[in-house]
């Protein structure tokens, strides 16, 4: 196979890899970095997003997925296990199912996204769902991990960090440097404490003059880290990020503080306004939990408070295939059949305007 594929390969250097570690690769990462034109001129800045929808199982999970269960071959390790909002689920599942590993994944029964689940079925995971939420999964899987031969890999997991980290590292190979301002959807806080890590080590070996401003964005109903306590019951259209207790939340703090960021909560609202306005003016669509960092950046903005002329990356998390549910239920009901002839047809367009 094409062994140069893959965040592994291509960062070697900066990964926790040695001669036993496997070439394991679905070509995750790599992702573009898109200039989100009308969005600029519009707001006066200069604004990209860091398209991880288009990783292998579509989001960002892949990366560290991949440095996990390579470095769990590693170590002997025949089994996986993670809680899940869906998208580590889908990418645990893969990488199991690409490396001959058995995983299982315990999900919040009712609130994971369709297209989520299925890829979770697909890859062969053993799916369990509980009646609780993200946060009582994860502490289940904790517990049976912590007395049973069976690797976690939860963000937890400190190689899950070294994965994810890679995706700074494109972003400042992309620009040259790292951005003005890098604005990230937060849930369970791994991702952007794996991006201030990857800015951090970049930056101290010379392949990015600066480091960016780290602001993460949190759904209104599921904002622990804007409260600065647990929110016991995280309500959230987002379900991806449908969290109360963020296990990496010292990362994130700490990610903010040292960079001069900010944490700050959007409303549900204005993540679908944000995740609509993505697709329909720039051509990319992504899942709502992704849309939080835009909606953030737009908030921001209209109270005045980002500077002109900044560079903004804002990462778009995940795909939106995996929630086809909420594209029909907020932007369009599904289309009404009509009669196969030309004039049907005709009469639809026409009645819309031409
Ligand atoms: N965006 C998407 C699409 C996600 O799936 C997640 C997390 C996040 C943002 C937040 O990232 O947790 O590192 O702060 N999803 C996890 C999961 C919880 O189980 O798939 P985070």
């Amino acid at each position: 196979g094409n062994r140069q594929a893959g965040i592994i390969e291509r960062y070697r250097e900066f990964l926790p890899v040695n001669e036993r570690t496997p070439h394991l690769s679905l070509h995750e990462g790599n992702t573009p970095l898109i200039y989100a034109d009308r969005l600029s001129k519009e707001l006066g800045l200069n604004l990209y997003v860091k398209y991880e929808g288009l990783n292998p199982t579509g989001s960002f999970k892949d990366r560290g997925m991949v440095m996990a269960v390579a470095k769990a071959i590693e170590e002997g390790s025949n089994t996986i296990m993670c809680a899940s909002t869906g998208n580590t689920s889908a990418a645990a599942a893969a990488y199991a199912a690409r490396a001959g590993l058995r995983c299982i994944v315990l999900i919040p029964s009712g609130n994971i996204a369709l297209g989520k689940l299925a890829q979770a079925i697909a890859y062969g995971a053993e799916v369990i769902a509980i009646d609780g939420n993200f946060d009582e999964a994860l502490r289940i899987v904790r517990e049976i991990t912590a007395t049973h031969p069976i690797t976690l890999v939860n963000s937890v997991n400190p190689y899950r960090i070294e994965g994810q980290k890679t995706a700074a590292f494109e972003i400042c190979d992309a620009l040259g440097s790292a951005p003005d301002i890098l604005a990230i959807p937060v849930g369970n806080a791994g991702n952007i404490t794996a991006y201030w890590k990857g800015f951090k080590e970049y930056h101290q070996a010379g392949k990015s003059g600066k480091l960016p401003h780290m602001y993460g964005f949190q759904a209104a109903g599921a904002a622990p880290l804007v409260k600065g306590e647990t929110v016991e019951h995280p309500e959230t259209v987002a379900t991806a990020i449908r969290i109360g207790n963020p296990a990496s939340k010292e990362g994130a703090i700490a990610a903010v503080r040292e960079s001069d960021g900010l944490f700050e909560a959007v409303t549900d609202e204005e993540i679908l306004e944000a995740y609509r306005l993505l697709a329909r003016s720039e051509g990319v669509f992504c899942e709502p939990a992704s849309a939080a960092s835009l909606a953030g950046v737009l908030k921001l903005h209209k109270a005045g408070n980002l500077a002109a002329g900044s560079t903004v990356v804002c990462v778009l998390t995940g795909n939106g295939l995996k929630d086809p549910n909420i594209a029909l239920k907020t932007v369009a009901a599904e289309p009404k059949a009509v009669p196969a002839t030309q004039e049907a047809v005709m009469q639809i367009i026409e009645s819309a305007g031409m």
